[in-house]
């Protein structure tokens, strides 16, 4: 395994497939899209396969397919078939919005995907065409049913956003009374592709817990596993879980064990930096995997203590999610 230099292990890859996506998310990008990258610019799969195998030897246990929309990729399920035959990945998960995912549910399970996170804001088709800018709620909900018949363990989240959806804390948090569901409610963050400042966070982590405890007094606090972005509630009774990820109140640059690797090939060792390796290139140079070992290794070796008081002293935070992977 293989240590930082502020001793954290890195075992968690989040990998964007795609900057693509069939949805306008207005907290990820604005209504005309953002300008995508030339196919020529993306990683192909052949690359990601090999940049998930070299880091896979150096430790890298947990692959999580971002995107954009993953599955607005063609052959995406091909290419999770070669990563889930890469020797020392025990764990490979998606990211998805679940439009187009119904049909690849029953494929997921076979090639052993366990978890799958589903974007859903709000249980209100009118409110979902309102934050999504497309009307597909109904799609979405399918997918939902699909995963929970599957046996595939699945985590919705939700980005809460003032005067937007507040309403939908409570029916999205009452999902779990029949349903094993963990439901996340995040607090919205400044990647909207629009070169936004740091906005005032009006939903904070706190607020969130007071709001649920109005309706659900018995909100329990569960333990929260190694490395988990959320902090775990359960209602006594209830079937699935609740998770606030307080993605802009709190940092989890302490126990961060996650690297990215965003669509056009580029790692980011922290969320908040600009890309500290053209994997891309290297690779186009012709580089070997010794080589790339080595700059992956020199990477690591320079991670932020907490990239994320750095970042906030500037205000050049304008991507997309969608860019970033998430
Ligand atoms: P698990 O693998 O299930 O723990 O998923 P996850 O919570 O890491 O990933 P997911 O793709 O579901 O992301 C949920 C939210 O957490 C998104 O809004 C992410 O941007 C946010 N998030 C993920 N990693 C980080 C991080 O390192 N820092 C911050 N601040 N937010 C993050
Ligand atoms: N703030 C917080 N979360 C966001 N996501 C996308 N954009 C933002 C943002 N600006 C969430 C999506 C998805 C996850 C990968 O990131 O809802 O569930
Ligand atoms: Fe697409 Fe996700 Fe961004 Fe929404 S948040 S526009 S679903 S990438």
């Amino acid at each position: 395994m293989i240590f930082d230099n502020h001793n954290r292990p890195i075992t968690y890859l989040r990998l964007a497939v795609t900057d693509r996506c069939n949805l306008r998310c207005f907290y990820c990008m604005p209504e005309e899209g953002i300008k995508y990258l030339p196919k020529k610019q993306l990683l192909t799969y052949e690359e990601m396969e090999r940049i998930v195998r070299v880091l896979a030897q150096l430790g890298v246990q947990k692959v999580r397919i971002t995107g954009g929309e993953p599955f607005v990729r063609t052959d995406l399920m091909a290419f999770l078939h070669q990563l889930a035959a890469i020797d020392g990945l025990t764990d490979l998960s998606l990211t998805t919005n679940g439009v187009l995912t119904a049909p690849h549910v029953a494929d997921l399970a076979a090639l052993g995907v366990k978890a799958v996170n589903l974007s859903l804001d709000t249980l209100d088709r009118d409110r979902f065409r309102q934050i999504t800018r497309r009307d597909e709620l109904p799609a979405v909900l399918n997918t939902l049913d699909a995963l929970l018949a599957a046996g595939i363990q699945t985590k919705i989240n939700a980005v809460v956003m003032d005067g937007q959806n507040t309403q939908d804390l409570v029916p999205l948090a009452d999902l779990t009374r029949t349903l094993p569901v963990d439901v996340r409610f995040i607090e919205e963050m400044p990647f909207n592709g629009e070169g936004s400042h740091y906005p005032v966070l009006h939903w904070t982590h706190r607020r969130i817990v007071d709001e649920l405890r109005m309706h659900f007094p018995d909100l329990q606090k569960l333990p929260d596993p190694p490395f988990s972005t959320s902090a775990n509630y359960q209602i006594p009774g209830h079937q699935g879980t609740i998770g606030i990820i307080a993605a802009f109140s709190r940092t989890f640059c302490g126990s961060c064990n996650r690297i990215r690797l965003t669509a056009q090939g580029t790692l980011k060792t922290c969320l908040y930096d600009n890309g500290v390796l053209d994997v891309r290139a290297l690779l186009r140079s012709g580089a070997s995997d010794g080589e790339l070992t080595a700059a992956f290794l020199r990477a690591f070796a320079h991670r932020p203590a907490n990239g994320f008081e750095a970042e906030q002293n500037r205000d050049v935070v304008s991507e997309s999610m969608a860019t970033i992977g998430g």
